[in-house]
């Protein structure tokens, strides 16, 4: 397996390109399964995650050509997604067990062929993470949901009826399936108390190009028409708001300055009040936003997740970081995955003081941590190595890199072309 090897106390100086949303990629893929025509999906990432949704719709039939990369200097990869061939009903244990966004076929599977059967996804890092809510706001469409040998097996063979779906917790996987599923639907659907995540608009958007019915996009309460038909579209991929917060932290904890092209703190707002409190510079420029600290310590500050437009808990271990080497004490609350503080322990073996109460960690802010051999565990845990990385003393050698390929494309390659001494070591 490979290991990222970094040696640590250089200041980030420099351009870091931030690529298309994985978590806006990953819906809008499982959207093309929603019409017989061609949809060409620009921006996309170049990451684990990607190439595993690709993998399950080609299984099912989505005929998918890479056609390179955007015209006019974008990073991101273009692919046509054609799913007018689709026999393939089922979403495999092994896809989604690698997956939990696989998912997000149920939805559009069911509203368009009438049936669809999905493995659950089981226990995973960061907590149990059910779909009892994308199940439930199905079932207020019509249709017949049924759990047996691990798999949900969803039926509408009359096709899905319009409803009212309530969502009792704020689910951004649930209300993008639902959405996804409401378009095709007979009549009119409101979902209430949807996530307003800008990745849930990003799709409800791509929708209305494909020809969807949609009202309210971005509030918390979307209408839907259904329609007979969806059509194709050409669509891209939002800016990824978690990849340029964490490249944000990273200019923040090693004293850099850094330009974000294509960030928009519009995306990151909540991030940037904390971060802004925190003592860091962060300012709009011509191509994305510079963050820089170049004078004065880190002042400690607390933070709690919350849904969209709080502060996102994909940020949470990441700005855990910041406030390892600020001055003071901080404490970061997370309420919306019940085991997500797994990057503690590492932290703290790097020399962070990090104690956990319940929901809330309380960080007393150390004047230096120092590398150490440490173990990632999940995507944004393994995130936040890497940052306390970059700021400790000699050299940290992260294990177990695949979380970190799952959402940051080339993260040491952009990371070194701003002066980090990082290397990934392959086997
Ligand atoms: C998405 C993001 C993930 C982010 C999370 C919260 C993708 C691919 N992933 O995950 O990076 O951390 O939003 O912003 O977009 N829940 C239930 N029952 C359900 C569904 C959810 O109890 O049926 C609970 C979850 O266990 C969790 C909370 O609701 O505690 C929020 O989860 P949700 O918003 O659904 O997260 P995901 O869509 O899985």
């Amino acid at each position: 397996m490979d290991q990222i090897v970094i040696k640590g106390g250089k200041p980030l100086n420099g351009t870091i390109p931030i690529g298309g949303a994985k978590n806006a990629a990953l819906p809008l893929m499982a959207a093309s399964l929603l019409s017989d025509d061609v949809l060409r999906l620009s921006n996309l990432p170049h990451l684990a995650d990607i190439s595993t949704m690709t993998h399950l719709l080609n299984e099912m039939g989505v005929n998918i050509s890479m056609e390179g990369d955007a015209p006019g200097g974008h990073m991101g990869k273009v692919f046509a997604l054609d799913a007018s061939g689709v026999k393939e009903t089922t979403a495999p244990y092994d896809l989604v067990r690698r997956m939990r966004a696989s998912v997000l076929v149920l939805g559009p599977l069911v509203a368009k062929h009438g049936h669809a059967r999905v493995s659950l996804p089981g226990g995973c890092a960061i907590g149990t993470r059910p779909v009892d809510l994308h199940l439930k706001a199905l079932e207020a469409l019509g249709a017949e949901i049924e759990l047996s040998e691990g798999y949900v097996e969803a039926k509408a063979p009359k096709g899905l009826v319009g409803g009212h779906v309530l969502f009792s917790n704020v689910t951004v996987g649930g209300t993008e399936n639902i959405l996804m599923a409401a378009c095709l639907a007979k009549g009119e659907t409101t979902i209430s108390n949807a996530a307003r995540e800008p990745e849930v608009s990003d799709l409800a958007h791509c929708l209305v190009a494909m020809g969807a019915k949609i009202e309210g996009i971005g509030t918390d309460t979307l209408k839907v028409q259904g329609v007979e038909r969806l059509h194709g579209a050409d669509y891209e991929v939002i800016v990824d708001r978690i990849e340029m917060g964490s490249y944000a932290v990273a200019a923040a904890v090693t004293g850099g300055d850094v330009v974000l092209k294509g960030g928009r703190i519009d995306l990151i707002e909540a991030v940037v009040d904390v971060m802004r409190e925190a003592g860091v510079e962060i300012e709009e420029v011509e191509d994305g936003l510079r963050v820089s600290r170049k004078n004065g310590a880190i002042k400690g500050f607390d933070v709690m997740t919350e849904p969209y437009a709080g502060f996102p808990t994909d940020m949470q271990a990441q700005m855990m970081v910041l406030a390892s080497v600020a001055e003071g004490a901080s404490m970061i609350t997370e309420t919306i995955f019940e085991n997500r503080f797994m990057h503690v322990p590492e932290l703290v073996r790097m020399g962070a003081d990090i104690n956990v109460h319940g929901r809330s960690a309380i960080v007393r802010g150390v004047q230096k941590l120092s590398g150490a051999q440490v173990m990632a565990t999940d995507l944004r845990a393994s995130s936040s190595l890497v940052l306390a990385g970059l700021v400790a003393e000699g050299e940290t050698v992260i294990n177990r890199v695949y979380h970190l390929d799952r959402g940051y494309e080339r993260l040491e390659e952009k990371l070194a072309a701003c002066g980090a001494d990082i290397e990934r070591i392959r086997e």
